[in-house]
């Protein structure tokens, strides 16, 4: 189904998601804040036999749990720019993601639902004979009734750009289940409210080419993505509207960083390195 919502005219999208009706279909069981999946009017789709309704995950601001260490009612535009970085860069990882002022709940952030194939997960836990061929192992465990499990990941490009975008957006919460497929066999990445702090906080499940060189398409891009950034000043591009100074120049140092080692981080021990739970 669908191309409609992740692929094709993201332009014309995020023009439809910024400005059409939305009615809330439900909330999201399992969300940490007010998650709620909307049905997007489209006027501009006249076809009658159109069974390809567009729809949309909206986080208001006034739903969004306080946490220590983010200020409040700033992860749904942390969204929006790590959206927004992802499309500078063109690497198209993340779903279309825009902010509104005029939700159904008032300001948040609106963001095209993936229709995800979760038959083919791209992060997953399995037992140890079970890792598809070519996998990256992050992790070894057990579980309650001993049986040993292990947390693993595909080794794709796409895979390795949201993990790239993750370091240098310095996302804290990188779980498995934040990486979904979509019909057309791409992982896109969700959830990303807990990113750009100026603190270290990466927390990922995608750990398997840690210590490994940066492709070297990624590298150029890191650089491209450099020049960008330093040669316009941060409220001349969409993008910097949505984080602060700080946040800013913080990321500006974790792209010049990443991109002159040229390789994938360890994890560190300042901080925990996996999101919890991992999944
Ligand atoms: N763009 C999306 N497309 C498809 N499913 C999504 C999308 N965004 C969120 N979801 C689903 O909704 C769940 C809750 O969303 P999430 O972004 O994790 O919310 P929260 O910020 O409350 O943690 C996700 O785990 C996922 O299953
Ligand atoms: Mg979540």
């Amino acid at each position: 189904m669908t191309s409609k919502t992740t692929e094709g005219d993201p332009q014309g999208l995020a023009n439809l998601l910024a400005q059409a009706d939305l009615t809330v279909e439900g909330q999201l069981s399992g969300a940490s804040n007010a998650t709620l999946l909307c049905w997007v009017d489209d006027r501009r789709n006249d076809d009658p036999l159109s069974d390809e309704p567009i729809r949309c995950v909206y986080k208001p601001k006034r739903g969004e749990r306080p946490l220590w260490d983010f200020p409040t009612g700033t992860l749904g535009r942390r969204e929006v720019a790590t959206y927004l970085l992802a499309e500078l860069i063109g690497w198209g990882s993340i779903p279309v993601t825009v902010w509104r002022e005029d939700g159904p709940f008032g300001p948040g952030m609106c963001q095209a639902w993936i229709e995800a194939n979760s038959t083919r997960p791209a992060v997953d836990v399995v037992t140890p004979r079970e890792v598809p061929e070519g996998w990256r192992v992050v992790l070894e465990a057990q579980t309650y009734d001993g049986q040993d499990v292990v947390l693993a990941h595909e080794d794709s490009e796409e895979l390795q750009r949201i993990a790239v975008l993750d370091i240098i957006t310095n996302n804290a919460d990188r779980k498995g289940g934040h990486v979904l497929r979509t019909p057309l066999g791409n992982p896109q990445g969700i959830d990303h409210g807990l990113a750009f702090h100026v603190e270290p906080k990466l927390r990922t499940v995608l750990w398997g080419w840690a210590g490994e060189p940066l492709d070297p398409a990624i590298l150029r891009d890191l650089k491209a993505l450099v020049s960008i950034l330093e040669d316009r000043p941060q409220h001349s591009t969409e993008f910097g509207h949505y984080i602060s100074e700080s946040e800013y120049s913080a990321l500006l140092g974790r792209i010049t960083h990443l991109h002159d080692t040229g390789r994938f981080p360890d994890p560190g021990p300042e901080h925990p390195a996996l999101p919890w739970p991992p999944m």
